[in-house]
């Protein structure tokens, strides 16, 4: 594709999941702030300033359409990263005030969700639960909810299962005055339309997995506000200051409910990047979409009619893991990714920081995992099939 002209013929970037490739209008939103409006956002009122702030405000209102949510119930603010997001989330939040008295999570989430609801129970003596997800990757539902933080993911890391049941679990969890937080990390590049119109309290993601520059966000039900007890605080957030006290802006005006996580000078040139990565996916036609997936199910049909090759994926999706048994091939998955990168085929290898399930629930060995962009093109399919194939 045209936008990934910088791409050098022959090199393969597999690894998707992790970061996106950036097309050339996300790399030119990210120049152009810097080469024509480079200031702070918020603060300042020269025009380059004014600019800023126009770009910033229409990335919000772009993550929210892009979720078909709407600015009356939600608020969008930016951060490092989906794991920041969500320890910014937990670190803030008044348990006692919500009543929270257990912390829920599911066995197919990636440490950045794994570790801060361990921490996260730890630190206010709750009971924790790891709920084991359906093949189809739905959340089951006849489990005690009641008065539980849920967080759990929408896309799985390693074999993309979805979160199919996103909605009526949404319902039995509010039902039950749970809170549901969901990982949007491998949910917002190319399986967001799960996510619409989701009633969930908080939903956090990377905008580097979505074919941005490298940012996070929390989009977060405004009824939540009064449940953050702020602790990571300084410039940009509030209305006054007194010599041992001040007023934060987030619970006065509706419109600066998004300085509640943004502490300090933010990436503007990262955000307004972002909304340029989201016009890119937009426009993203159905066609592109089912190009993505038909050569996803190509080298996932590929890979799993391979006797050596131990296909984790009940179905073809964009993320696609598996293993070599070194008592059959002589080598393990990290041997075999080295093998790949000498063919320019940049896959990733290892337990894709899902330790617990791969390594103590499902006892793995190392795994290769392939994931794919819209930057794929068929030639590159047939190119991996027959490194496989050699190797
Ligand atoms: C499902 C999932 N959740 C969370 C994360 C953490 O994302 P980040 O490292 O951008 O915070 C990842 C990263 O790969 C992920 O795949």
């Amino acid at each position: 594709m045209s936008d990934f002209d910088y791409l050098k013929s022959g090199d393969i970037y597999l690894d998707s999941a992790c970061q996106s490739l950036r097309p050339r209008p996300v790399i030119n939103a990210l120049n152009q702030y810097y080469e024509t409006h480079n200031s702070c956002g918020e603060r300042v009122k020269y025009n380059w300033g004014v600019e800023t702030d126009r770009k910033v405000e229409e990335t919000r209102k772009k993550v929210l359409k892009f979720l078909k949510l709407k600015s009356k119930d939600y608020f969008v603010s930016f951060t490092l990263n989906t794991t920041y997001g969500i320890n910014l989330i937990l670190s803030q939040l008044d348990v006692e005030k919500l009543g929270i008295r257990k912390v829920i999570t599911s066995d197919i989430e990636h440490n950045s969700v794994f570790l801060p609801t361990i921490s996260f129970a730890n630190n206010h003596h709750l009971e924790r639960k790891v709920v084991k997800r359906n093949p189809d990757g739905s959340l089951p539902e006849d489990v005690d909810y009641d008065h539980a933080l849920v967080i759990v993911n929408s896309i799985c890391n390693f074999d993309g299962r979805r979160l199919e049941n996103i909605k009526s679990l949404t319902k039995t969890i509010h039902k039950q005055h749970g809170i549901l937080i969901i990982d949007a990390a491998q949910g917002m590049a190319h399986d967001s339309d799960l996510l619409h119109k989701t009633d969930a309290d908080a939903i956090c993601f990377s905008a580097h997995k979505m074919y941005s520059a490298s940012l996070g966000g929390i989009i977060m039900k405004r009824n939540l506000i009064p449940f953050i007890k702020t602790s990571f605080v300084g410039g940009g957030m509030v209305d006054d200051v007194k010599k041992d006290d001040f007023v934060l802006s987030a619970g006065t005006n509706p419109d600066h409910a998004h300085t509640l996580f943004e502490p300090g000078l933010q990436a503007w040139g990262e955000i307004v990047a972002l909304g340029a990565a989201i016009d890119w996916l937009n426009e993203r036609s159905k066609s592109e979409k089912a190009e993505l997936y038909a050569r996803a199910e190509r080298l996932f049909n590929a890979l799993s009619s391979h006797k050596k090759l131990h296909v984790l994926n009940r179905t073809a999706t964009p993320t696609i893991s598996f293993y070599v048994d070194k008592k059959e091939t002589g080598f393990d998955s990290h041997v075999l990714g080295a093998a790949l990168a000498d063919e320019h085929i940049m896959a990733r290898t290892g337990y894709f920081c899902a330790h617990y399930y791969l390594g103590h629930v499902k006892h793995y060995p190392p795994l290769v995992r392939f994931s794919l962009g819209y930057h794929i093109t068929d030639d590159d399919i047939d190119k991996i099939i027959n490194s496989i194939e050699k190797l």
